[in-house]
């Protein structure tokens, strides 16, 4: 695996990659440098294709406490604005391969949103969410009010982004947020995570990847076009080997045997 210096990477079982934001002096706070090793980790495990599903963490204090204040602090609105700042962000959001965030402690402002941007969440009873921002005499910059309204609704989003005021995981599940909290007794949030994203590795890689892109499509298109295009979609997978060998797999009682293509 390469070396990085913000972040570690690794592969906890077939077919799953696991990155873990490393940035531990600053509660993994989202630097620059942090999101562009994050980006090359991410562009370079979507290519390849021996990963099927991927897994993103930080620590147990911290998934990530937000964009870098410090970093931000004294930047002017011409240099944000010609730099396009934060909108490099947005790549984990055009990968085909599905991505678990796993989150335990802090996950605010730019961490909450990055959680946001991944497929699903999971969270450990310490999960601390929240977007601050307005504390810091500004917003949400990497879409969390947009992603934050479509997972908890208008009312609740209004609250956390006017008040600044964190939520916990059990509020974050209520509200729909995140798949599960997983309790203390069962485990660690990464490794739930793994063997989630195991079980996704273990499936038909185009159904899979089809499966993302239509359910993404029910979050930008008007319900109709997204049922059309779910349909147009599911359609086209009857061109897919797998599509043959899963439902002759089902037909002859025996276990599939997915090539993948
Ligand atoms: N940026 C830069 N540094 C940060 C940071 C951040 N977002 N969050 C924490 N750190 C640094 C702290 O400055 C501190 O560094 P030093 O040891 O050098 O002083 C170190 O991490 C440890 O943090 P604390 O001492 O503050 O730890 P704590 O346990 O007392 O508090 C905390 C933890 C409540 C998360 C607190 O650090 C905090 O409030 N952090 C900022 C949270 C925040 O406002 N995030 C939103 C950022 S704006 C944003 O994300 C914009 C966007 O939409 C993209």
């Amino acid at each position: 695996e390469k070396q990085y210096e913000f972040i570690l990477t690794s592969r906890p079982a077939d077919g799953v990659a696991l990155i873990t934001l490393n940035r531990p002096k600053a509660l993994n706070a989202l630097c620059t440098p942090l999101f562009n090793e994050l980006n090359e980790a991410v562009k370079a495990f979507d290519n390849d294709d021996s990963v099927r599903a991927l897994v993103l963490t930080g620590s147990e204090r911290a998934f990530a406490a937000g964009a870098d204040i410090k970093e931000m602090k004294d930047k002017e609105f011409s240099e944000v604005f010609k730099g396009k700042f934060l909108e490099s962000w947005s790549l984990l959001t055009t990968i085909r391969k599905p991505i678990i965030a796993a989150v335990s402690g802090y996950a605010l402002g730019g961490g909450c949103e990055l959680a946001l941007m991944c497929d699903i969440i999971l969270a450990s009873p310490t999960a601390t969410f929240g977007q601050p921002e307005i504390n810091i005499g500004v917003i949400p910059g990497g879409g969390g009010s947009q992603r934050l309204a479509h997972a908890i609704g208008k009312s609740r989003t209004m609250e956390i982004v006017l008040t600044g005021r964190n939520f916990s995981a059990q509020e974050a599940a209520d509200w729909g947020m995140v798949s599960r909290v997983v309790p203390a007794e069962e485990g660690s949030v990464v490794d739930a995570a793994v063997k989630m994203a195991a079980v996704i590795a273990s499936k038909s890689q185009i159904a899979v990847q089809a499966g993302k892109e239509v359910v993404n499509a029910a979050y930008e298109q008007s319900l109709q076009e997204g049922l059309r295009y779910e349909r147009r979609v599911f359609h086209s997978l009857f061109a897919t080997k797998d599509q043959k060998e899963g439902m002759s797999a089902f037909a002859e009682k025996r276990k599939p045997t997915w090539t993948h293509s």
